[in-house]
This record gives C-alpha cells, sequence and structure tokens, in this order.
C-alpha cells in the first residue's frame, strides 16, 4: 500500500473490543493518525468486553467462525505473546435441551469440516464422576464436554492490547471529550469526523463507528442491531469451596445459564442467557442500552435472577442461593443472523461500521481487527464481506445459528431492576 494512507487521520468511535483491536490493527500495520474516542478511558466501564472472563470457544456451526476462533484461540494461549497469562484452558460443558440441539449438532459439523475436536456426548453420571462438585441431578440435560474450550481474563486482554496501540501512537481519548455525539457531514453526506459532548470537533477521512450496543444512537443502522442486555451477577468463594470448584469446566447450558469457574480470589461469575431489550429510550425505534453509568439505582431483574438460582441449583445446588457481590447488566448489539456487521457504510462515503458482536465477539479480539482493517482498505475477503454486510432486514437465515433460544423480554415489563421499585411509582 502506498505510505500517504498511512498519514491518513482514522478516528474510532469506541475503544471497546472491537474499536481496540482495529486501534492495534491499524497500528501494526503501520497507520500513525489514529485516534480512539470513548466515553470513558480503557478498559471502558460500560464495555461489553470489560470483564473478568469471557470464553474462548470454537465450536460454531458457521466454519469461518470456527476458524476465526482457531486463529484467536492460538494467540490468546501463546506463553510469550501480547496476552501471556490470560488465558486457562478449562475445557466447557455445553448443556443442551430440545430447542438447543440444533446448535450443538451443527457445531459438531462445523468441527469436522475445520478439523477440530468436536464435543463429546457425555452421560450425567460421567460428569458426576470427572467433576465431582458438579453434584446436582442435571435434569433433562444433554451434556456436551469440550476440552478445547477456554476462559480469559477480558478486562486484561483488552487493557494490554490498548496501551500497546498506545504506546505505538493511537491517541484514546475519554471522558466528555471522547463522549461521541453526532457524526459530522459535508454537502455530500460524506462522513468527515464527530463532535462530541464538550463540542470538540474531530476531522477523520476514515471514520469507524466501535461504539458496541450503543451505536445505534449515533447512527440510524435501519432497526440492524437490537441492543441485549446480559444480566451477570458474581459470589465469593471460601478458601475451600476455590479449592474445590478449582478444576471445573465452564459450564454453559444454552437455555439455562453459564458458570465459570472460580477466579483465583474466589470470585465466580454467573451469566443468564435470558435477555432483555430497552426500547424505553429507543432511538429510530431500536432498543438501546441502559447504562448504569447513567442510572446509578439500577440492579438487575428479580425474574432473572430467580431463574438464574433456580439453574443453578440443577447443578451446583449449595451455591445457587448465596449473596451477590456484584450484580451487572452487560450490553451487547445484536444482528439477528449473528454474523458481524463490519461493513463500509452504504451512503456516506469515509463511513465505516464495527459492530454486531451478538454475544459472541470477544474471543475474536487478537484477530478481528485485521478484518476491519482490510474492510476499510476494501481488500476483505468477499465471502466475508457477504457475511458481515449492511443488510437491514435480514432475518436469521438457520435456527441453528442462535445459540441461546430463549426470547429476549424488555425491562418494561420486568421488576426488580429499578430503584426506586416500580410498585412505588
Ligand atoms: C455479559 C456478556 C458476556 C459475554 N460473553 C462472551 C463470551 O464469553 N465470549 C465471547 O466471545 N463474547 C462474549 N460476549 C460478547 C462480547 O463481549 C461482545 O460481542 C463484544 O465485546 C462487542 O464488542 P464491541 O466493541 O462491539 O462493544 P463494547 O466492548 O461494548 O465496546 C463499545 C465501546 O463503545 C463505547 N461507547 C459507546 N457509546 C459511545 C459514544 N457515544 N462515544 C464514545 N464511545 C462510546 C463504550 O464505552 C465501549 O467502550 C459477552 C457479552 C456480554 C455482555
Ligand atoms: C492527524 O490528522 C488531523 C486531522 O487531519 C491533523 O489535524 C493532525 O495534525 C494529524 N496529526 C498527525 C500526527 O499527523
Ligand atoms: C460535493 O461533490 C461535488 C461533485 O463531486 C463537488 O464539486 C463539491 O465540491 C463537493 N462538496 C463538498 C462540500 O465537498
Ligand atoms: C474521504 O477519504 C479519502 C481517502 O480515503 C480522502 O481523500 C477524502 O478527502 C475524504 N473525503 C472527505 C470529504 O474528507
Amino acid at each position: 500500500m502506498a505510505d500517504a494512507l498511512l498519514t491518513e487521520p482514522v478516528i474510532i468511535v469506541g475503544g471497546g473490543t472491537f474499536g481496540t483491536t482495529t486501534a492495534f490493527h491499524l497500528a501494526k500495520k503501520g497507520y500513525t493518525n489514529v485516534t480512539v474516542l470513548d466515553r470513558f478511558p480503557v478498559p471502558s466501564l460500560e464495555a461489553a468486553g470489560n470483564d473478568i472472563n469471557k470464553v474462548v470457544r470454537t465450536e460454531y456451526p458457521d466454519p469461518l467462525y470456527t476458524k476465526l476462533a482457531t486463529d484467536a484461540k492460538n494467540i490468546w494461549s501463546n506463553p510469550n505473546g501480547l496476552l501471556s497469562g490470560l488465558y486457562h484452558p478449562s475445557g466447557w460443558i455445553i448443556g443442551a435441551s430440545d430447542r438447543s440441539m440444533p446448535f450443538v449438532e451443527a457445531s459438531i459439523k462445523s468441527a469436522k469440516t475445520v478439523g477440530t475436536e468436536p464435543p463429546k456426548l457425555v452421560s450425567t453420571e460421567e460428569v458426576h464422576q470427572k467433576w465431582p462438585m458438579i453434584n446436582g441431578d442435571l435434569p433433562g440435560w444433554q451434556s456436551y464436554w469440550s476440552s478445547g474450550g477456554a476462559w480469559v481474563n477480558a478486562r486484561e486482554g483488552i487493557t494490554r492490547m490498548a496501551r500497546k496501540a498506545i504506546n505505538s501512537g493511537v491517541k484514546y481519548i475519554s471522558g466528555d471529550a471522547g463522549y461521541v455525539k453526532q457524526l459530522l457531514f459535508d454537502a455530500n453526506s460524506t462522513c468527515i469526523g464527530v463532535r462530541s459532548a464538550d463540542g470538540s470537533n474531530y476531522h477523520g477521512t476514515k471514520i469507524v463507528v466501535a461504539a458496541g450496543a450503543a451505536a445505534g444512537s449515533i447512527l440510524d443502522l435501519k432497526g440492524q442491531i437490537v441492543a441485549k442486555g446480559h444480566t451477570i451477577g458474581h459470589i465469593q468463594l471460601s478458601p475451600e469451596e476455590i479449592e474445590r470448584y478449582k478444576d471445573m469446566p465452564i459450564i454453559d447450558h444454552l437455555e439455562g445459564g453459564i458458570l465459570f469457574p472460580p477466579q483465583e480470589d474466589g470470585i465466580m461469575k454467573i451469566g443468564a442467557i435470558h435477555f432483555v431489550t430497552n426500547y424505553a429510550k429507543s432511538y429510530h425505534g431500536m432498543s438501546l442500552p441502559r447504562y448504569r453509568s447513567d442510572n446509578p439505582g439500577d440492579d438487575i431483574p428479580a425474574e432473572i435472577e430467580a431463574r438464574l438460582r433456580r439453574w443453578m441449583s440443577e447443578f451446583v445446588p449449595e451455591l445457587a442461593q448465596r449473596e451477590w457481590v456484584e450484580t451487572r447488566i452487560c450490553w451487547d448489539g445484536d444482528m439477528p443472523d449473528y454474523h458481524f456487521l463490519i461493513t463500509p457504510h452504504p451512503t456516506h462515503k469515509n463511513l465505516s461500521l464495527a459492530i454486531g458482536g451478538s454475544a459472541h465477539g470477544f474471543k475474536f479480539l487478537p484477530v478481528l481487527g485485521k478484518y476491519i482493517v482490510e474492510m476499510m482498505e476494501g481488500t476483505l475477503d468477499p465471502a466475508i464481506s457477504a457475511k458481515w454486510k449492511w443488510r437491514p432486514g435480514a432475518k436469521l437465515s438457520a435456527y441453528e445459528a442462535n445459540p441461546h433460544p430463549e426470547v429476549p423480554v424488555d425491562l418494561s415489563s420486568l421488576q426488580g431492576w429499578e430503584t426506586p421499585p416500580k410498585s412505588l411509582l
């Protein structure tokens, strides 16, 4: 590529998972004028990627993601790389019931296509024998064991990658100066920059929107992305319990929830797969995130908490009623077909999008930016571009693409997450 392009001013809106991997790969390629604008300093308080742990798995019905996840996993697990020490090869158990079986079956097929080891059906007796800490009845579970599943320290991964980008010359700007309120266009509707909450304007010739679930608040996405909230809670184990649970795998029941092995400090994360939407303040009719930063009294919905506890009683009954030491609703932007939205904007020149993590985007942190940069340069593989293109009205093409078949519920019809409680208003 001609060197001239490397000096182009690039503005990235959002320094979470997709924004940071983009900045990192731009710097790696030699771009010298890259600015990342985020409402919060890295790791952003509200980034989906800012979390104690995330699953890195290669089980996907679509071989594209099995391959990308395998590439990413090789970087996560490199003991000498930028991300060294963050990878924990715990393995994972995929629990499925009727509605999630198509996802599992398609993933097994895809693993065989790509040549990775497919997950293997294990009986409840085998589970009890191999992992004595999992001693509930597992009612109705079909359990699949995947030795290749792992978890990574997500927060530290993003932080290291951002630090590396900054050391290579990328500028990260946060606070009101980084909180983008508006995209700027010229008379030909070419995007020329952004304006932030403190009134500053930033000009660039390549503007990338990577604002995650919140992207729809600065750009009309034609209904493509639905912000979905994932309810999570942390519990604290005692030193004896850490000992007992430390060798457990990740347990992810596609219709129940997800439980991670304890961190070194004894914190265990439990995540719901009963997602929520927030249409209350929608822009162009879309669900948008409701961040705790704007609503400090927010808690988690009582009904989802109760489901999580019921689910835990199916396999780790002794932990099911523990008090939370932390709760959160964490927001991601979902595409209906679970493919990302990584594409030039169809009408605004010089504007592109890197959003639509669709509840599975984190694991690709080490590699995704390379593809985002190729998209920006117009060299992305056409077969991949076709999946990540601008596509209003797209529907789930195959049922098996959705690992979590539960239909999201709007916050407005749930109780217990607001202070003061709705019943008092
Ligand atoms: C609870 C939970 C668990 C998950 N588990 C997994 C998992 O186990 N494995 C996996 O692979 N994936 C997982 N995901 C999905 C993954 O985290 C997301 O797909 C991915 O992080 C999306 O990245 P992003 O950059 O689009 O969004 P984010 O990481 O949310 O980043 C968006 C950034 O934009 C910033 N921003 C927003 N609005 C503005 C604005 N107006 N101006 C400036 N900045 C702005 C935010 O502060 C944030 O830093 C999970 C998601 C959640 C919520
Ligand atoms: C980056 O681009 C901006 C906008 O064009 C310009 O004002 C600035 O001087 C450039 N910075 C560098 C280091 O080239
Ligand atoms: C818009 O495009 C026209 C035709 O290419 C050009 O003459 C004009 O200068 C452009 N206007 C702006 C504001 O860039
Ligand atoms: C759009 O980007 C191209 C290079 O990618 C640049 O030459 C052009 O000036 C940009 N247009 C505007 C209006 O900034």
